[in-house]
């Protein structure tokens, strides 16, 4: 059955804007979970611009399902998780200027760092995840450095339109066979919402899709819980399609 990570980084976002106590990341991650989310999601940025190292040992402490921490490969960062034991890490590239995260990994170009991090990360028990774009040469670079998981990023799929919207969607479709061929476990995620989620949500080998952005802008206006059981709703519906295609 596919799972959903929901990314409670946005959350933190609005709280730091006014510098508040609230909204509480913790007690956000709590009602995601009594929803149906699967994990939950944070991204400890260099900058703290969202969550801050006090929302992650909170986390720790409250997630009951899985913590799922998104970093960099930066010193600093590491030597937090490698204190915090999140249940998986997911290496991410991070810019300071950038709004979100842009692209995937270049696990090619940066193999020996990001082996060596991977490396401390599983020594201490942590699955490693990592972000990269749909491309086989990445691909073949994560599992070479030992990754359990890819996940593979959705957001110029989500981007684009047209025919170059279906040529995203089996660039995406190819690298999970070419990953699951080759033993890894396939995430996706990045710009996924209740209407583009559909067709990425129908491709078997995809173990989990993590979601942050559509579901906490619709919160606004239905609630967080209904947001994420609309959400499981627009996967399960396309999850059911796809039970049915493997027994064909
Ligand atoms: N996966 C990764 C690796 C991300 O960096 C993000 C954004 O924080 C997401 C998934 C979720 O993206 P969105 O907020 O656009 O749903």
């Amino acid at each position: 059955m596919l799972k959903l990570g929901v990314n409670i980084d946005h959350i933190a976002t609005l709280r730091q804007a006014r510098l508040e106590s609230f909204p509480d990341p913790i007690k956000a991650a709590r009602m995601c979970e009594i929803s149906g989310a699967d994990s939950i999601v944070c991204h400890l940025r260099k900058d703290r611009r969202h969550i801050q190292d006090k929302d992650l040992l909170r986390l720790r402490k409250s997630v009951k399902t899985k913590l799922n921490l998104e970093m960099s490969t930066d010193d600093e960062i590491v030597k937090i998780a490698l204190r915090v034991r999140p249940d998986q890490a997911t290496l991410v590239p991070e810019k300071r200027q950038e709004l979100t995260t842009e692209g995937g990994l270049d696990v090619v170009k940066y193999k020996k760092n990001i082996s060596r991090v991977v490396e401390k990360l599983q020594c201490k028990g942590i699955i490693v995840s990592l972000f990269i774009d749909p491309k086989n040469n990445q691909i073949k670079a994560s599992q070479e450095v030992g990754a359990e998981y890819i996940e593979l990023h959705t957001g110029t799929y989500a981007n684009a339109t047209g025919a170059s919207k279906n040529r995203e969607l089996r660039r995406i479709k190819q690298a999970c066979t070419y990953a699951h061929k080759i033993d890894l476990g396939v995430n996706a995620g990045h710009g996924l919402d209740y209407i583009n989620v559909g067709p990425i949500a129908r491709i078997p080998v995809i173990e989990e899709l993590n979601i942050g952005f559509s579901i906490v802008a619709a919160s606004v206006f239905v609630g967080l819980g209904e947001a994420i059981r609309q959400m499981k709703q627009a996967m399960v519906h396309m999850d059911k399609l796809r039970a049915k295609r493997a027994n064909l």
